[in-house]
């Protein structure tokens, strides 16, 4: 869209690289067909793509090199995270999460500590954004199953201790899991040095692929029930799903165009360099901040310090309606942001947003620019002077 300033990449990463864009329509057109059903050359090429991609994928995320079966693709994070949630935990089990979680956490424990016995602690953040590793500490019992945490926060964009976290569980004997969707592709991941046992991520944020493909990264220890079934394109006589994996974790055919927008977004990331990547990103991020900083009647939360966070900023003008400001951006200054509670209610409710209505995010993505930042700071500015007549109320 002509003149468009895209700043809601926490959403989706847009636009995509170019070489993604090519390399989605390349692979689909010259080998388009079904991975790992029928024996000619073609089928046998998408099934070395799959392949591929399961093994490069383990190796950025940290995994173990020798069982890339364990990388297993999803739809999202979303279905990545039912597909453990539902496949661990069992009645008068615990699982230990967080206030940062997103909805596709929260809403398959909640439904299994309503339905199916299944017990929760949401443990709470400071004033900064970070859960205290020693508050999961306390919180496992002899029961605990299962820890799972949000990486990077889609809302106020606070990174976790996943290291210390990780070696807690460890020494508990808890697994461990993290929602990486916000994180992978810009942030280290690293199973094996932080402890790791799943890593739920999706294709189409950081790791700049599509939408329609994510996956699950679980070391070779963990056995997770399946909870779907159906066809896998090998031994079809048997009457269950298989229970090896990747076919375990996944059902019917692979969403192939996403995978190969996976191939491609990993490509774009080593070429450029992940760290550089973030870099780009924190610079715009936090330039939004000190901008932000300077206007009257602007509160933003969790960013005092851009340490240890994603290039994500959440806002509110004072005396003004979060949905109200996100239009005007949008219609007065062509910027896209997303407003609201980000599918995320308990981190607005931690931080005072809920009866706001959440916040005014802004998160910035690889082909922001200096310029981007410098006229979201001023429509920022110039909508707050439509607030003056209006009482500063808002918290
Ligand atoms: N989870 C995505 C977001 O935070 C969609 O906007």
């Amino acid at each position: 869209m002509e003149g468009l300033i895209y700043l809601d990449n926490a959403s989706t990463t847009w636009p995509k690289p170019e070489n993604v864009y090519q390399y989605m329509i390349d692979s689909y057109r010259q080998c388009g067909v079904n991975p790992g059903r029928s024996g000619f050359d073609l089928a046998i090429e998408a099934s070395s793509l799959l392949n591929n991609v399961r093994a490069r994928l383990t190796k950025f995320l940290g995994g173990d090199e020798a069982t890339p079966e364990r990388l297993c693709f999803t739809y999202n994070a979303t279905d990545a995270l039912n597909l453990i949630i539902q496949g661990l935990l069992t009645s008068g089990e615990h699982v230990v999460s967080t206030n940062l979680e997103h909805n596709s956490v929260i809403r398959p424990i909640n439904h299994l500590v309503r339905d199916a016995g299944v017990i929760v602690t949401y443990l709470p953040f400071d004033n900064a954004g970070f859960v205290d590793p020693d508050d999961i500490r306390k919180a496992i019992r002899s029961n605990t199953r299962l820890v799972i945490v949000n990486h990077g926060s889609n809302v106020i964009g606070t990174i976790q201790p996943i290291t210390e976290i990780g070696r807690i569980c460890k020494e508990a004997g808890v697994l461990f899991a993290i929602d990486a969707s916000q994180t992978a592709g810009v942030v280290p991941v690293d199973m094996i040095e932080m402890n790791i046992d799943i890593v739920a991520f999706t294709g189409h944020k950081a790791l700049l692929g599509s939408t329609g493909i994510g996956g699950l990264c679980i070391h070779k220890d963990v056995e997770i029930r399946q909870t779907r079934s159906g066809g896998t394109g090998i031994r079809s006589a048997y009457p269950y799903h298989l229970e090896e994996y990747p076919w375990r974790m996944e059902y019917g055919t692979p969403n192939m165009v996403g995978v190969a927008s996976l191939w491609a977004g990993l490509d774009f990331i080593e070429e450029k360099g992940r760290e550089n990547i973030y870099q780009h990103e924190i610079k715009l991020a936090r330039k939004l901040v000190e901008g932000f900083r300077d206007i009257e009647r602007v509160e933003t939360y969790c960013c005092d310090s851009m340490d240890n966070h994603l290039s994500t900023v959440i806002m509110n003008i004072k005396g003004m309606d979060t949905g109200d400001v996100g239009i005007m951006l949008d219609v007065d200054f062509n910027i896209a942001i997303r407003t609201g509670l980000h599918c995320a209610p308990l981190v607005h409710q931690q931080i005072g947003t809920l009866p706001l209505h959440g916040g005014v995010r802004f998160s910035v993505g690889v082909f922001n620019t200096e310029e981007h930042i410098d006229r979201a700071i001023a429509a920022v500015a110039e909508i707050t002077t439509r607030a003056r007549t209006q009482p500063a109320s808002a918290k």
